[in-house]
């Protein structure tokens, strides 16, 4: 099966009970068992549920891989995915990370015993370098958030082969649409759900996907122990939001490529970051591991912060809001939001200002959001005209 069709076909073949043809929402904690040690492969929601289970397949199927896992939400995913570890274990992970995985690395599992070394993850020597006995993961997001830089996933996975270290790839910002990082020889691919593959933002949810009979089994041991899943209403949403995705996602990138060089020729913009311009210092290895490049645009506003508020106060198509990946285009300020969480200084030594936007471009109709960025845009700065 190709892509559009497992999508709306993996794991969702009809109801065995009812004949019904799409999952149903099997709300209830537990199964009823005919007698000890005898069911119907279901015992309890946490441990597995008819819903969530198609949810898994499908999304196992999406990156061609074996097994499949979903979590309450992505942090949660992420979480699970470093259950692998042990205290004494080092991780090394690309610097321009979503500022919730960079604080739970931070701030759970670092004080839990686990080590970490942050490298220039456009640089893959910069992995080997880095590397220690103890290495037993390297942790990348490719493009990165919020600055859509890119990883080379072969030449980190060679890297990691050579050594026996672990590599996890979180896939949120591309999708197995327009990546998959399992066939580039990664170990792992991680996602929020939240954003494009539920992408309708109305259900937080997360997935880990490996070919790896062993870290499925230990993961999927976490997922049960810990008992990170998702509710049954939302694995079911994002089953059904993950049905369109491969009509979404060319959508979205069309969009983005198009606001893109809008963004990159305004008088008000400094400078654009989108791996689909030419002008991408990693254009060309994108166009070798992606078959596009995504929705996310980020830019620099002439000015600061204040021009930043400006900016994001005169949006009215594009909402001011956390998340990314919905069908409706959102603007966020990454240093005030998303990448809260890292301290000031790091936060700018990775490029990431008070002038810093990033916007998820949805898929309304370009002209629109063209036409909502200028005015904005041009809204941000007579503030400052008119203040000065
Ligand atoms: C790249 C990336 N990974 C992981 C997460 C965490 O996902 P969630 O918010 O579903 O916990 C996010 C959230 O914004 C993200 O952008």
């Amino acid at each position: 099966m190709k892509f559009a069709t497992k999508a709306i076909h993996a794991g969702q073949s009809a109801d065995a009970a009812t004949g019904a043809t799409i999952t149903p929402i099997y709300l209830t904690s537990t199964f009823t068992q005919e007698g000890i040690g005898k069911h119907k492969g279901f015992e309890y929601s946490r441990t597995g549920n008819p819903t969530r289970a198609a949810l898994e397949q499908c999304l196992a199927a999406l990156d061609d891989a074996e097994y499949g896992l979903a979590f309450a939400s992505g942090s949660a995913a992420t979480a699970a995915t470093l259950s692998i570890l042990r205290p004494g274990d080092h991780v090394i992970a690309a610097a321009d990370l979503y500022g919730g995985t960079y604080r739970y690395f931070e701030q759970v599992a670092k004080p839990g015993g686990i080590s970490f070394t942050y490298v220039d993850g456009r640089q893959p020597e910069e992995f080997e370098k880095a590397l220690q006995s103890k290495t037993r993961l390297v942790w990348i997001e490719t493009p990165t958030n919020p600055l859509l830089q890119l990883v080379d996933i072969a030449a980190v996975a060679a890297v990691c082969q050579a050594r026996g270290v672990r590599l996890a790839v979180d896939n949120t910002f591309a999708t197995p649409f327009f990546q998959r990082p399992l066939a580039f020889g990664a170990d792992i691919a991680v996602y929020s759900t939240t954003k494009y593959i539920g992408g309708h933002s109305d259900a937080v949810g997360g997935a880990v996907v490996t070919s790896d009979r062993i870290l499925h089994k230990q993961i999927k041991f976490f997922q049960n122990a810990a008992g990170g899943v998702p509710g049954i209403l939302d694995a079911w949403l994002t089953l059904r939001g993950v049905k369109t995705l491969a009509v979404r996602m060319p959508r979205h990138e069309e969009n983005a490529r198009e606001i893109a060089r809008f963004l990159q020729a305004h008088s008000e913009v400094e400078t654009v970051y989108y791996p689909g311009l030419p002008s991408h210092p990693q254009h060309e290895l994108g166009a070798r591991q992606m078959s596009g490049f995504g929705g996310m645009v980020t830019f620099q506003i002439r000015g600061g912060r204040e021009q930043a508020n400006a900016f994001v106060k005169a949006v009215r198509l594009f909402s001011f809001a956390e998340s990314l990946g919905g069908v409706e285009s959102l603007v966020c300020h990454p240093a005030t939001m998303t990448h809260a969480s890292y301290p000031p200084e790091d936060r700018l030594r990775r490029g990431i200002t008070d002038g810093t936007i990033r916007l998820s471009v949805g898929i309304e109709d370009v002209e629109d959001l063209k036409a909502d960025l200028d005015q904005a845009l041009l809204a941000s700065q007579t503030k400052i005209i008119q203040t000065r």
